[in-house]
């Protein structure tokens, strides 16, 4: 079978992760998170004090971005890829509400947006690639041979996240989950540089009520039929 770009773009806390590694393992394709990279660009942002640089000097910011590296590992015992910053696993750091409440307004950057989609664009992607984000479709990759656009209710959503964050040991209240929700989307598809929107080519699948199995099967159909033509 041919081996294919997948790009699944849309709005926060649609399971897009669980979808993307579920599909990855399956076909053997790599996996990458692209949220995650904004993520760490957040952490590392917070960390180091740097957060006013983000208004006031946005390339002194950037070079200090530049002397870090963000990158990807395998873990075979979860099966999970986990983003490093150096050799540093920051996986559980970058699920915090604080990073969460802050992430939107980093990507909101165009010369941040600029690195991180260079990052993107390294992956090899002779071996199939399934990325998840907000414009891997419409601007990483818009040749992606399947765009996929997920979407939920607010609520549905909403409880999904606060469950997982309660497993993940963060002590949060489902209503701060929503707003998080809530505000990111809104950011997320107002800023003006590689907004989220819906692509003309996208397959929009809402799975408010759909397990991640359905859903896997469902793209699976697509993925074969693709790849077999
Ligand atoms: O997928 P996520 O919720 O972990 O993403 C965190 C934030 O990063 C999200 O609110 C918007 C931003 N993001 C983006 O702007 N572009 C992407 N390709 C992926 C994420």
């Amino acid at each position: 079978m041919r081996k294919l770009t997948i790009a699944i773009d849309g709005h926060a806390s649609t399971g897009k992760s669980s979808i993307a590694r579920g599909l990855a393992l399956k076909y053997g394709y790599i996996y990458i998170n692209s949220g995650s990279m904004y993520r760490a660009v957040t952490l590392f942002a917070l960390e180091n004090n740097l957060l006013e640089l983000l208004d006031q000097n946005i390339d002194l910011f950037i070079e200090k971005l530049k002397n870090i590296s963000i990158n990807f590992k395998f873990n075979k015992n979860n099966l999970i890829s986990e983003i490093f910053i150096n050799d540093r696993n920051i996986e559980k750091e970058i699920g915090s509400l604080k990073v969460s409440n802050l992430v939107s307004r980093v990507a909101a950057i165009p010369k941040i947006r600029r690195e991180m989609v260079k990052l993107q664009r390294n992956i090899d992607r002779n071996k199939g690639v399934v990325m998840d984000g907000r414009d891997i479709g419409s601007v990483v990759f818009p040749d992606a041979d399947i765009k996929l656009f997920l979407t939920a209710s607010d609520a549905v959503r909403a409880n999904r996240r606060h469950k997982e964050m309660i497993k993940n040991g963060i002590t949060v209240s489902l209503d701060d989950v929503l707003n998080n929700i809530q505000n990111r989307d809104e950011l997320d598809s107002s800023r003006s540089d590689s907004p989220l929107i819906i692509d003309k080519d996208a397959k929009v699948i809402d799975n408010s009520n759909m397990s991640i199995e359905e859903q896997i099967d469902e793209i699976s159909r697509l993925i074969e039929e693709k790849a077999t033509n």
